[in-house]
């Protein structure tokens, strides 16, 4: 029922495959627990990650609405701006990106490296802005100077996270749930980052769907639980209205926000461990500044026992690799 009405939307094919689920064989061991990783890191898109996903379905909206530009914006080392530009260039389209510098950084490697170097190989128009506070007044001013300009601009909006573009993870969601069930699984939660709240409201709405039992736990990386859940709880209602189907009343949505001090963008000690701990075990990379706050707090989760229990637990890899070149190696280490 969920796919019937997904599949009423056009989506470009970013991501023609699931993507792996892969036991953490030596972690798990260690950890003495069953920890599983769905990778989506690997979208084979543009070094990867989660935006793949959102802009299937957004960028086959730009399609179909004749845009010649893509709009968007994003902290200097964002993974969604790299992503969208890599589909701009791809679909022929311009792109527009608005950058702030969030943890102030004078760092070269963070202003130019990284993510950021991979914009001007998609000959990405870059705009610096002060602050991001009200990005979707800030791009849809632009928007419309584009527009008075003869421009058919189509606004990403910052993560690319409205409702259409969080049918993306209603799709992964379910994708995961039959990985899931495919292998017999016995799953207590999914562990993920949340951000700007397409990826938690996708999976924790398909989840409250086909796989109530299985709990949501969104680790958030710039704000508190409070605020975060706002944004999430909006995304869900929002996405369940586009695609016509209900909000379970089971679905609860899990915020934990003791892991992103001192703030976005910014790395802290257990997110280091965390990246040390997965790259030394598994060979497996995380990033700074989301999957490495998420995974500090499944690491701290099963340490305190707030995660305690006998079901295997699923970490969604959303990406985010390529920033770990825009940081110092001195915050790294
Ligand atoms: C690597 C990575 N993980 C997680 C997230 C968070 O996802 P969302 O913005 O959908 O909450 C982002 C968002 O930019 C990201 O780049």
């Amino acid at each position: 029922m969920i796919s019937e009405a997904l599949s009423r939307f056009p989506r470009l094919d970013l991501v023609p495959q699931p993507t792996p689920l892969q036991r953490l064989e030596r972690l798990s061991r260690h950890l003495g627990r069953d920890v599983h990783i769905k990778r989506d890191d690997l979208t084979p898109f543009a070094l990867g990650g989660n935006k793949a996903r959102k802009l299937e379905f957004l960028g086959a909206d730009a399609l179909g609405r004749q845009a010649d530009t893509l709009i968007t914006a994003g902290a200097i080392q964002s993974n969604h701006v790299r992503q969208t530009a890599a589909l701009a260039a791809q679909l022929g389209l311009a792109c527009l990106a608005l950058l702030e510098n969030p943890i102030a950084s004078a760092d070269p490697n963070y202003l130019h490296n990284g993510n950021r170097l991979l914009l001007e190989l998609f000959a990405t128009r870059v705009e610096a802005v002060a602050s991001l506070d009200d990005a979707d007044g800030l791009l849809a001013a632009r928007a419309e100077r584009l527009r008075a300009t003869g421009k058919r601009p189509y606004v990403v909006p910052i993560g690319g996270s409205n409702a259409l573009g969080t049918l993306g993870y209603v799709k992964a969601g379910l994708e995961l749930a039959e990985q899931i069930s495919a292998a017999g699984m016995a799953v207590s939660a999914v562990v993920l980052a949340s951000g700007s709240g397409a990826t938690h409201a996708g999976v924790a709405l398909a989840l409250a769907h086909v796989l109530p039992q299985v709990k949501v736990i969104g680790v958030t990386v710039s704000r508190s639980a409070d605020a975060q859940r706002l944004k999430v709880a909006g995304l869900v209602q929002r996405s369940a209205e586009l695609l016509g189907i209900d909000v379970p009343e089971t679905l609860h949505l899990e915020l934990w926000d003791g892991y992103f001090a001192p703030r976005y963008g910014e790395p802290n000690a257990g997110t280091l461990d965390a990246i040390r701990l997965l790259a030394g075990s598994e060979g497996l990379l995380l990033d700074p500044v989301y999957t490495g706050k998420a995974f500090a707090g499944l690491l701290d989760g099963l340490r305190t026992g707030t995660l305690a229990g006998d079901g295997a637990l699923v970490f969604l890899h959303t990406g985010g690799s390529p920033a770990l070149f825009a940081y110092h190696p001195s915050m790294l280490s």
